[in-house]
């Protein structure tokens, strides 16, 4: 069991940042890697990145969105209470090392999994440019821990109540065609459109690219084949293989595809989750 010592509702509440103790867990993960836990003991395992961990504290921090019937659980969990189980640190750490100048993208809670990374290139010596981006102001996160984590910020917002108005595409463009050759890597991580149309503007300008894929889960230890992606024509486990792998080489439409392949069991399970809340509330 894994207890909870914070919870902070970040973007009008849709996404929640909890720092758990699991110094086992926290003593050993890097950037890139994340954990599988279960809510409760009936509950489906799900991959959660780490966005922060402290080792001297023991603890690791998680931050999602609350998007289906698991995050939803974990979202009523609150401070001393504890998560079931949570296994990790799972999947390849991110490969960081001095370049020179490195592009961060980030869109959506996308920027919790791509803040370690961030910090780490810019503790390793690089130049880190870091682009954030989301809908509205309201549902921006981690603006000061993303500046930081980098040396240059540009925050985007869809419909301009904040930062620069547009797409992070627009800023990244923007920024390779000024610094040219100089950049020598970019990181690019949010929902898949995000990170299929920035794969586009960077293949333009020849800049290698990694993304972080966010393929559905169950054992994540290369077992089951759930998480699988065509990579290069290849096909890789998300789980044991990535789940960082060149932007350039990954098939955006076969994931997005597997994205929605149980969206009719997801809906009917938060549905089941709604209803049972509702007759606990009027009990
Ligand atoms: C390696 C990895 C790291 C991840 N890190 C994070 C993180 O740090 N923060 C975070 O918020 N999410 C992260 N995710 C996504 C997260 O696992 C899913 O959002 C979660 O499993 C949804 O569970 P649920 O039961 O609440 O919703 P579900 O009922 O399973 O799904 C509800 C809806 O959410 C969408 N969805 C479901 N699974 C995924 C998925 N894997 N990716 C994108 N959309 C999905 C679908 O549209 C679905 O209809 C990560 C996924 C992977 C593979
Ligand atoms: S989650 Fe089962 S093989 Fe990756």
């Amino acid at each position: 069991m894994f207890q909870i010592l914070s919870k902070t509702e970040l973007a009008q509440g849709t996404v929640v940042a909890n720092e758990i103790m699991a110094p086992k867990i926290a003593a050993k993960a890097k950037p890139g890697q994340f954990v599988i836990l279960r809510a409760n003991e009936t509950g489906e395992r799900i991959p959660l990145t780490m966005a922060d961990t402290d080792p001297v504290r023991g603890t690791i921090t998680i931050i999602y969105q609350v998007v289906g019937k698991t995050t939803a659980l974990l979202k009523s969990l609150n401070v001393m209470d504890h998560i079931q189980d949570i296994a990790g640190p799972l999947g390849r750490p991110t490969p960081i090392e001095k370049k020179g100048t490195i592009i961060c993208v980030g869109g959506g809670t996308g920027v919790a999994v791509l803040h370690p990374i961030t910090r780490g290139f810019k503790q390793a010596g690089n130049k880190v440019i870091a682009i954030i981006g989301a809908r509205t102001k309201d549902l921006l996160i981690m603006e000061d821990k993303m500046r930081a984590a980098s040396d240059e910020l540009h925050v985007c917002t869809d419909d301009g109540s904040y930062g620069h108005h547009g797409f992070v595409t627009d800023v990244l463009r923007e920024q390779l065609t000024k610094l040219g050759s100089e950049v020598k890597e970019a990181v690019t991580i949010g929902p898949v459109p995000m990170m299929k149309f920035c794969s586009k503007v960077t293949a333009e300008f020849g800049v290698p690219t990694m993304v972080s894929l966010n393929a559905i889960m169950v054992d994540g230890t290369g077992m089951c084949g759930c998480c699988r992606v065509a990579v290069g024509g290849e096909t890789k486990f998300a789980c044991v293989d990535g789940p960082e792998f060149d932007a350039h080489k990954v098939d955006f439409e076969g994931l997005s595809l597997r994205l929605t392949a149980y969206q009719k069991q997801e809906r009917e399970a938060m549905d089941a989750y709604q209803r049972k809340c509702a007759c606990a509330a009027k009990a």
